[in-house]
């Protein structure tokens, strides 16, 4: 009898990653291929965190701090909360799976916005939990009344993507705090704030606000976009500790580098690198919007450090033609939005070109 893996993996889909960016430059004959389809910082990373990196080259050959020690006080003196509010992932998509295999029993229950971020739909169906997904207001936010009314008994994980993921739209502080309010005590909310730095809105609610009011509520951020440390693979959850007590027994003991960890304990204090990157985003966000107003595009308003703008036809179309002329950009087939494209923020220059690029595409 041949091997077999656990029965329902076998209907998941395996991440399909593009190929790597220097590759498809050289298969596409470009000099240059700028890539605004991952929603990357492109400062890059701060000069401190890189600094930190150089520091313990030579200290790879050792095994990391398995509890992110430092790091976690970092978080503490930053936030002004225990270092034991703190876990730290391999990225928030290690912290997306590990919740899911700690809290997640088959049968039970996980809700989640329709588009939303795909990951917290694998770690359903890894877990043989049931999705609900709720789909989005017609202005594209979550529609968190609806979300409320798909809660069961069963149910055991929310997932409020904020600002959210491919849309770029946030909920505010009144309607996540009437949505709390329904939510009964089985049930866990998971506040992501992956673009929570770049969020420029007097009504754009804080999660650490409700962590320390002791709501069943755990908050997921990054150093992957503000902070330019994407390619390090480095998250944290702020939760009450016996929240995070699950995920501390099933995480594998050694699941950030030593590079990552100090390198997001020197990026968290160098706040004119997220001040400098902050700017540049939303001057981005100003220009690729108006631009695209320009040419009679749509735009949803996006509060992250990514855009989608509406094509008018296929967007996979527009994309193949957007990256011969030098753009790899996001098509939105792949979260049901097939005349959208996600594009995120680069550098000034590079927004002029990309846009360049559209009109040539789209008027080709
Ligand atoms: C909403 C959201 N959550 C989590 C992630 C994963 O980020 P990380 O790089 O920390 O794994 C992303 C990445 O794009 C995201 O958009």
């Amino acid at each position: 009898m041949a091997v077999r893996a656990r029965a329902h993996v076998y209907s998941m889909q395996p991440y399909r990653a593009g190929k790597p960016i220097e590759q498809l430059r050289q298969e596409l004959g470009l000099t240059e291929l700028v890539r605004l389809s991952s929603n990357e910082n492109p400062l890059g990373a701060s000069p401190r965190a890189k600094e930190a990196i150089l520091q313990h080259l030579d200290r790879v050959h050792l095994y990391p701090d398995g509890s992110c020690t430092l790091l976690r006080r970092a978080l503490s003196e930053f936030y002004n909360l225990p270092p034991d509010y703190f876990l730290c992932g391999n990225g928030s998509d290690e912290l997306i799976h590990l919740f899911g295999v700690a809290y997640l029993e088959p049968g039970d229950e996980l809700v989640m916005a329709h588009p939303s971020f795909v990951r917290y739909e694998a770690s359903a169906q890894l877990n043989q939990a049931v999705l609900r997904k709720v789909p989005l207001t017609p202005d594209w936010r979550h529609d968190l009344p609806a979300m409320a009314q798909a809660i069961t008994e069963r149910t055991k994980l929310v997932y409020i993507a904020n600002p959210n993921n491919p849309t770029g739209t946030i909920v505010y502080r009144a309607e996540l705090e009437a949505f709390l309010q329904r939510v009964p005590n089985h049930v866990l909310v998971v506040l992501d704030e992956a673009y929570f730095e770049y969020v420029d809105h007097p009504d754009y609610p804080d999660g650490l606000d409700y962590v320390r009011a002791g709501a069943n509520v755990v908050v997921f951020r990054t150093f992957s976009k503000a902070y330019g440390l994407a390619g390090l693979r480095i998250g944290y959850a702020v939760g009450r500790p016996e929240l995070l007590d699950p995920v501390e027994r099933v995480r594998a003991p050694f699941n950030v580098n030593t590079l990552a960890q100090v390198a997001a304990a020197a990026a968290l204090h160098d706040r004119a690198h997220v001040e400098r990157t902050r700017q540049l985003n939303r001057a981005g966000l100003n220009y690729l919007q108006a631009a695209c107003e320009q040419m009679g595009l749509r735009v949803i308003p996006s509060y992250a450090n990514f855009l989608l703008i509406e094509v008018g036809c296929q967007s996979t179309q527009i994309q193949q033609r957007l990256l011969q002329r030098g753009f790899l950009v996001h098509a939105g087939e792949a979260f049901g939005m097939p005349t959208f494209l996600r594009v995120n923020t680069g550098l000034p220059e590079q927004n002029e070109r990309f846009i360049q690029a559209l009109r040539e595409a789209l008027y080709a």
